[in-house]
């Protein structure tokens, strides 16, 4: 079994979302012995921009042609950092929340990695699909303040319904969450109530 480990806290040990990422992983090495986890961390991957020639490339692709020159080098590009994210059975993420959405560098590894004819395609007949349907994820969320059902806030959190439209999008068949939130005041119950659900997950995800 192959994990892509996506870290997209810049924070290092301080990160929340990223300790309780790192022991979702150590629980399913012990439940797999041949588990091979690659770590993705969007702060330190090259990500080319996204700028017009990519676009361009892109616009080719979807009205069914194939990029050329200049466009061609900024497809492969964005093909390369494909082909390492779609090369995993499960996915984890681990997702902070910035301004009631997600931090830019996962945006940025998101428009890079959702592109037609690879991880989604379009027909006028069947319109859009999702090409990851083997996959899998767990995506672990923290925010500072709470934004559950009750809170009044639920509608600013614009973090976890982003994630989970963008790979339900790409067909992924199971996607669990993880909720770490109120971290900047009570950090330890946090973290506690987080790894409860994440320890049991990747029990559920890797036996
Ligand atoms: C740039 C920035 C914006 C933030 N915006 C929010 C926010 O809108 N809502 C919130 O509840 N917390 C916000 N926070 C707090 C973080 O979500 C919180 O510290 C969380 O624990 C970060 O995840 P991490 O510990 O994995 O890095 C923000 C933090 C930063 C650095």
């Amino acid at each position: 079994m192959k994990i892509n480990y996506i870290e997209c806290s810049p924070r290092g040990s301080r990160s929340h979302s990223s300790k309780i990422a790192n022991q979702y992983i150590e629980q399913a090495k012990t439940n797999i012995t041949d588990l091979n986890v690659r770590h993705i961390n969007v702060w330190d991957e090259n990500l080319p921009e996204f700028n017009g020639e990519t676009l361009n490339a892109k616009y080719s692709v979807l009205a069914g042609a194939d990029p050329e020159s200049k466009e061609a080098a900024a497809w492969s590009g964005v093909k390369e950092i494909f082909d390492t994210f779609a090369d995993a059975d499960h996915y984890v993420f681990s997702v902070p929340m910035w301004n009631f959405n997600i931090p830019y560098k996962l945006k940025h590894y998101i428009d890079i990695v959702t592109q037609p004819g690879m991880s989604w395609s379009f027909s006028p007949e069947d319109g859009y699909k999702g090409l990851m349907t083997d996959k899998t994820a767990t995506v672990i969320y923290a925010s500072g303040d709470g934004y559950g059902e009750g809170t009044g806030f639920e509608s600013y959190d614009i973090q976890k319904p982003y994630v989970n439209l963008w790979l339900t999008f790409l067909g992924f068949k199971k996607i669990d969450k993880v909720i770490i939130d109120r971290t900047l005041f009570d950090a330890e119950t946090a973290e506690k109530n987080a790894l409860d659900v994440a320890l049991k997950l990747a029990n559920i995800n890797t036996l």
